[in-house]
């Protein structure tokens, strides 16, 4: 287990989370333009990022013209389904932002998984560049059972040591089959940051910050990786001890983003 350094948020509220979130965003792409000439973002999937997008479509300074955004995993549904990730996020984001069309790099959840899978492997390794593929930021949720991306808990995926990009089965209870990143993608990405807001997320926050329990994918980012922001509301945070909710809060207030 690496030493990792957590940079804890804790927001009072789910939507105070969310806009700190797009000011890291905000803030790493506004870092990476000057250091790079571009930033690259890979999109969480899920509900809880979409108030974090539509702050960041609103965002004043971001570099949007040289902004290219990808996806970390998507259900394998066309973009108009209900369940897209895609879909979630053109509405709240693609819709305000004036990001070039060419730079929205959306994996095809139509298409066939395996195939889609590598070719969405082969646009990240030829848009990003780097072996493997470093993107600036990486935004990734977190679900009650401590999966993240579309890494469920013992999936074969999680051993995926070549790929950075599979289509895998979903798990009882999950209606659709998903393409997702895997772990040597979101290791080698610049930054990275978790949200997650809500009650209902307490017990899998705490099991991956305090007992870092290697059963919960997440816990496998935060343990191989040097640095990774967590940004929680109080009710996800509602199970952390004294010291980590001090911390977090302690940084809520300094109001500067946190780099990522
Ligand atoms: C997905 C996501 C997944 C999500 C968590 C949390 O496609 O579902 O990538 O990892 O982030 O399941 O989802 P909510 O934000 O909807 O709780």
């Amino acid at each position: 287990m690496s030493s990792t350094a957590i940079e804890l948020v804790i927001a009072p509220t789910a939507e105070r989370a969310a806009m700190r979130v797009a000011d890291v965003i905000a803030h790493a792409a506004a870092m990476a333009v000057r250091e790079r000439g571009r930033f690259t973002l890979a999109l969480a999937g899920g509900r809880t990022p979409l108030a974090a997008y539509a702050h960041l479509a609103a965002a004043p300074d971001m570099p949007w013209a040289r902004t290219h955004l990808f996806w970390s995993d998507e259900r394998c549904v066309p973009p108009d389904h209900p369940d897209s990730n895609f879909g979630a996020a053109a509405g709240v984001l693609l819709s305000r932002a004036p990001i070039p069309p060419d730079h929205v790099h959306r994996i095809r959840g139509e298409a066939g998984p395996d195939d889609e899978a590598r070719r969405y492997e082969s646009v990240l390794r030829e848009t990003v560049g780097g072996v493997p593929p470093r993107l600036d930021v990486i935004l990734l949720g977190l679900g009650e059972d401590g999966h993240t991306a579309s890494l469920f808990p013992g999936s074969p995926a999680l051993d995926e040591r070549a790929r950075l990009v599979v289509a895998v089965d979903p798990p009882p209870g999950v209606v659709h089959r998903r393409i997702t990143f895997t772990l040597p993608l979101i290791l080698a990405g610049r930054g990275v940051v978790f949200l997650a807001t809500g009650a209902a997320k307490a017990e899998a926050v705490a099991r991956v910050l305090i007992a870092h329990d290697e059963a919960l994918p997440a816990t496998r980012v935060l343990t191989a990786r040097a640095q990774v922001v967590w940004v929680l509301d109080e009710e996800a945070a509602r199970d952390l001890n004294d010291v980590l909710k001090a911390q977090g809060r302690q940084a809520w207030a300094r109001q500067t983003p946190p780099a990522v």
